[in-house]
């Protein structure tokens, strides 16, 4: 397909009334919205509590995530929860996911180097994350980095700016008609693996966990 192409996206693929989270991720391992999902290993769906009353959004399965066919099972997914469990957050009441749904990767040599997905990717992909939001009815979302954040709040929203600061949603969001949700608010904060590539770690982490705090005390 020719970069220029807008892909057909996820639409085709989400069953139209799901019964469940489960429902959704059996037809996701079929989607062909993108050309993503030629070279990737498997489609990496969301999971967690189905009254999940916060939800994570990340970018993109990563190399291990792909793999095992689950999203935050790799170094990144192991500071966020050590991060999730030092901001006093219950994990029973989290789900995660990611704005893109297959991992998207460039070979050199025999690795397989991370992508930023880009906005088509991102477009084609949005239905599956409209899909678990509108099941979950979460009543916070925490967006990890920029391109989640930038995915459901618009390009010119900056993380670095808006950080930590709980934000009216879906009135903030690019899309407010994707979002069946009265009652939700936004929380952007750094994401995971920018802890790991930090050249002062610990002030990084430090960050992410107030960040994170906050996301605790607004659901209480
Ligand atoms: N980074 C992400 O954004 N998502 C994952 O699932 C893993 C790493
Ligand atoms: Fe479908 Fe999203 Fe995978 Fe593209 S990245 S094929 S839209 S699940």
């Amino acid at each position: 397909m020719a970069s220029t192409e807008a892909p057909p996206g996820a639409q085709h693929w989400v069953p139209a009334n799901p019964s469940g989270i489960d429902e959704l991720k059996s037809a996701a391992a079929g989607c062909q919205g993108c050309e993503l999902h030629e070279n990737a290993t498997q489609t990496v769906f969301g999971r967690g509590a189905e009254h999940a009353r916060i939800v994570f959004v990340g970018e993109q399965p990563g190399d291990v995530e792909d793999q095992r066919g689950l999203p935050f099972v790799g170094p990144a997914g192991r500071l966020l929860r050590e991060a999730v469990d030092d901001a006093g957050i219950d994990p029973a009441q989290l789900y995660i996911s990611n704005a893109v749904k297959h991992f998207r990767f460039e070979l050199r040599g025999k690795r397989r180097i991370h992508q930023t997905p880009g906005p088509a990717h991102i477009a084609a992909c949005r239905p599956w994350l409209v899909a678990e939001f509108s099941l979950l009815r979460p009543e916070l979302v925490v967006l990890l980095g920029a391109t989640a954040a930038k995915a459901l709040l618009g390009p010119s929203f900056r993380v670095t700016r808006s950080r930590g600061q709980l934000l009216p949603w879906p009135a903030s969001a690019q899309h407010p008609e994707d979002f069946p949700v009265a009652e939700i608010q936004a929380l952007a904060t750094i994401h995971p693996s920018a802890v790991l590539r930090a050249d002062d770690r610990d002030a990084a982490y430090r960050g992410l966990v107030d960040d994170l705090k906050v996301a605790a005390q607004a659901v209480g």
